[in-house]
């Protein structure tokens, strides 16, 4: 058991003090916008709401050797052209720092390093070079001494990032602060962190994968609808403006199991290939195996495709995969796995220009969408043909031209007209 509150001994006398804050009428309040500072990188620009708000925190978590230090070293170069960065390195050395900023090609006129751990030196540091933005890499390796337990526990994480806090905000001095979230340490990383920060960015992907994708799961100044698509090259990672193509990039040639769906990324329609491989199973117990989906969601699509459809997948194995390492939780993907397990199972592939949409209930029912204008509009301007859709999607509703649309009412008449 680790004991994790301090007793700070906090003068009960602060109660008492002469001047009270007083509640204020709304209507009298100034509503002025908030002073956002552009970041050079539209795709973490638009994440962050059209900008980094002055003053505020914003939390940068990602599992370890995602690219959360690259992506935020190369944002912090950009950032140093109008003012000066602190780039705070509790974790590596500044040599490391220069290696790295060498090697992603970035300015370094005003960029500052700081190799320090102790919170207090660094507050001291950033305000004698009168930083315009701090970076602070990472939070698990910085302390305050007047609490007594170890960099990275919960206590310190939490009174550092609440320092951080009270200095940025009346300093009006945005900070971005890096977290790792580890599988054995999650309570002390960046979870705990999460309601006290203005904005919380994760950045997930397969690491095997070049791809990473930004997301904003808390902003107080903005939506959480938005992400940004990323690939990890060389020098950095650089934006993907245009996330359908990237993904459809490498695509093989006609082959069976291989068919192509469109997610909703925040609010952007991201097309992407899912590939589906039946074999018969060699020992007994079927295997269902899933990368980029959740493997329940597999198990629950192969038991409608056996009991509803008079697919015999009961001595199958069957694996799906999300080609380019893309994690998608939506059901809209439903009709695509789907449709890439019959297509594997029956060995005859789904024709190259032809996209498929759709949830699919228990009863084997296809479900309607939301967005899904948007979906086939993107599907179009790629180049489709065909697009399969639920037939619950009213008339009114379509209005992407130049693509067959082609309704089914259940997942058997579907997989019908994809693989005819
Ligand atoms: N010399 C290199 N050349 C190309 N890519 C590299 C090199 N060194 C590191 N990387 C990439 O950078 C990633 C580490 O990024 P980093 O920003 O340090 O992650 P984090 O800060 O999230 O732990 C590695 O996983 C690798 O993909
Ligand atoms: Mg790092």
């Amino acid at each position: 058991m680790v004991e994790t509150i301090e007793d700070r001994g906090r003068p009960r006398e602060l109660a008492s003090r002469a001047v009270r804050t007083v509640p204020q009428s709304l209507a009298t309040l100034g509503g002025a916008g908030h002073d956002r500072l552009r970041v050079p990188i539209d795709e973490l620009d638009r994440v962050l709401g059209g900008g980094l708000v002055r003053g505020s925190l914003v939390l940068v978590g990602g599992d370890p050797g995602i690219g959360k230090s690259t992506l935020i070293l190369q944002a912090a170069s950009l950032l140093a052209r109008d003012q000066p960065v602190v780039y705070v390195s509790a974790e590596e050395s500044a040599q490391q720092i220069k290696l790295r900023a060498d090697r992603l090609g970035i300015e370094q006129e005003n960029l500052l390093v700081l190799a320090e751990t102790n919170l207090e030196e660094i507050i001291a540091a950033v305000e004698s070079v009168e930083a315009g933005v701090v970076v602070i890499d990472s939070i698990q390796t910085v302390f305050l001494d007047e609490v007594t337990s170890a960099a990275g526990s919960v206590s310190q994480v939490r009174e550092c990032t609440s320092r951080l806090m009270q200095w940025a905000k009346p300093h009006n001095v945005p900070v971005f602060v890096i977290g790792h979230v580890t599988k054995e340490g999650t309570i002390a990383g960046p979870r705990v962190l999460e309601h006290m920060v203005d904005a919380v960015l994760y950045l997930e992907g397969d690491r095997y994968h070049q791809y990473r994708i930004l997301r904003a799961v808390k902003n107080r100044f903005g939506s959480t609808d938005e992400v940004g698509v990323f690939e990890m090259a060389d020098t950095g990672l650089r934006e993907v403006r245009n996330p359908s193509e990237a993904f459809l990039e490498e695509r093989s040639e006609v082959a069976s199991g291989s068919v192509v769906t469109v997610t909703i990324e925040g609010t952007r329609p991201i097309l992407v290939e899912i590939q589906a491989l039946a074999t018969p199973t060699a020992f007994g117990l079927p295997r269902r195996s899933a990368n980029g989906l959740e493997t329940s969601r597999l198990q629950l699509l192969c038991a409608v495709l056996q009991k509803r459809v008079g697919l015999s997948l009961g001595a199958q194995d069957i694996y799906a995969n999300v080609v380019g390492g893309l994690r998608v939780a939506e059901p809209a993907v439903d009709l695509g796995v789907a449709i890439a397990i019959a297509s594997s199972f029956r060995d005859r592939p789904v024709e190259r220009s032809t996209v498929v949409v759709g949830e699919i209930g228990l009863s084997g029912e296809l479900r309607s969408v939301n967005q899904l204008d948007r979906r086939l509009n993107e599907a179009a301007r790629l180049g489709f043909a065909r697009v399969i859709v639920p037939a619950t999607v009213g008339k009114p509703h379509l209005t992407a031209s130049g693509i067959e649309i082609v309704r089914a009412a259940s997942a058997a008449e579907a997989i019908e007209a994809a693989i005819p």
